[in-house]
């Protein structure tokens, strides 16, 4: 059986990140299936802040991003390159955090709850491998402290765990 995991929630987010990175460190293994590793790693991002209505994966097949492990609500299944945030943000191998979706030109609407969002690309030597996706149901729920714990986690998934 898992072990489960209690943790603070009142905390300012820096420090929720610190215990979150290593709770992840523990829960996930190494030697699980990626599906299983991704799986609970957006359990526990889920659980660990209240601000977070959706995350997931999109993974990338070489053509398109498709809909990999989650914690929500049911999910578009393929998003193309350039395409919503989370296409934009794998196409430019970038970080984007979205104050206002209703102001981000071609956004993507799954969750009509959603109202911003972080969107993380997973990048190994450079190699797009999918991107995180983030929502949250309030208006500008991410900042700099989520896009550089969030870059961070993300470095150690793909280091480690892909
Ligand atoms: N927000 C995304 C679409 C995916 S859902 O939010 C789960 C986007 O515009 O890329």
């Amino acid at each position: 059986m898992a072990d489960e995991f209690v943790i603070d929630k009142s905390q300012p987010d820096q420090k929720l990140y610190l215990e979150l990175t290593s709770i992840i460190r523990n829960v996930l293994n190494k030697n699980d299936n990626l599906i299983t590793n991704l799986s609970n790693f957006t359990a526990v991002l889920k659980q660990t802040f209240d601000k977070i209505s959706w995350v997931g994966f999109y993974l990338f097949d070489n053509e398109k991003l498709y809909l990999g492990p989650f914690q929500g609500k049911v999910a578009c299944t393929q998003i193309e390159l350039g395409k919503g945030v989370c296409g934009t943000s794998a196409l430019k191998k970038k970080t984007i955090i979205v104050n206002d979706v209703n102001e981000f030109p071609g956004h993507i609407v799954c969750d009509s709850d959603s109202k911003s969002e972080i969107v993380i690309p997973l990048l190994k030597n450079n190699k797009l491998l999918g991107v995180l996706d983030i929502d949250s149901p309030f208006l500008s729920a991410f900042d700099e402290t989520d896009k550089q714990n969030l870059e961070y986690i993300c470095n150690f998934l793909t280091e480690e765990i892909f």
